[in-house]
């Protein structure tokens, strides 16, 4: 994929398909390390191990729509071409994590892409769904947990537009923030 947020956002959309009730996503860009990680851990149905086997296999999908589940098998490709690694921890009843690591400075590590939209995009397609999101730039981190803004909200959906388009622009701000951080 051109951009890493694709992927993250196809990880998500499987936690929301596994009935996750809180998802978390953590990136952290660590310049001195050269590295990149993305974490994205839901408490969703979870799987066995033997699934868990077969979903790296890109010839794997529980979908009967279509045959080819391919959103775990490129994104371990994606991190594994740039040096890095790929893990995925998973238990029934539990939940998942899926942990991707590319090394930062890596020629064909592509872009993290649009993080505000992608985050957005991920609060409209569950409104029920709680998201922490976390994303550390060097020592500054910025966080964001829909469970304290819905707090705020007092009711009023998360996925009202308004609240959305404000949501983006404060993920947005709250990223330049921690990017300009010295
Ligand atoms: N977070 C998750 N929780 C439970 N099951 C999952 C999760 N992620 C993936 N799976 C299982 O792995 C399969 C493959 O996922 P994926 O590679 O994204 O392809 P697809 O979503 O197209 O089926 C899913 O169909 C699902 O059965
Ligand atoms: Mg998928």
């Amino acid at each position: 994929m051109r951009e890493l947020s694709l992927h993250i956002l196809d990880i998500a959309q499987n936690s929301i398909k596994a009935e996750a009730e809180c998802l978390r996503i953590a990136v952290i860009e660590d310049l001195v390390a050269d590295k990149l990680t993305i974490k994205i851990k839901d408490d969703g149905v979870g799987m066995d191990s033997e699934t868990v086997r077969k979903v790296i296999d890109p010839f794997y999908t529980t979908r009967t729509t279509r045959k080819v589940g391919l959103g775990i098998p490129l994104f371990k490709l994606s991190a594994e071409q740039c040096e890095g690694l790929f893990e995925i921890k998973s238990q029934l009843g539990k939940g998942t994590e899926i942990i991707a690591v590319f090394k930062y400075s890596h020629i064909d590590r592509v872009p993290l892409g649009n993080m505000p939209e992608t985050i957005v995009t991920i609060i409209n397609a569950s409104e029920k769904m709680d998201l922490i999101y976390t994303h550390r730039y060097r020592d500054a981190t910025f966080t964001l947990n829909t469970k304290e803004i819905k707090k705020l909200l007092d009711g009023v959906p998360i996925t009202t537009i308004d609240v959305i388009t404000w949501l983006r622009d404060y993920i947005a701000e709250g990223l330049q923030e921690i990017m300009d951080a010295k």
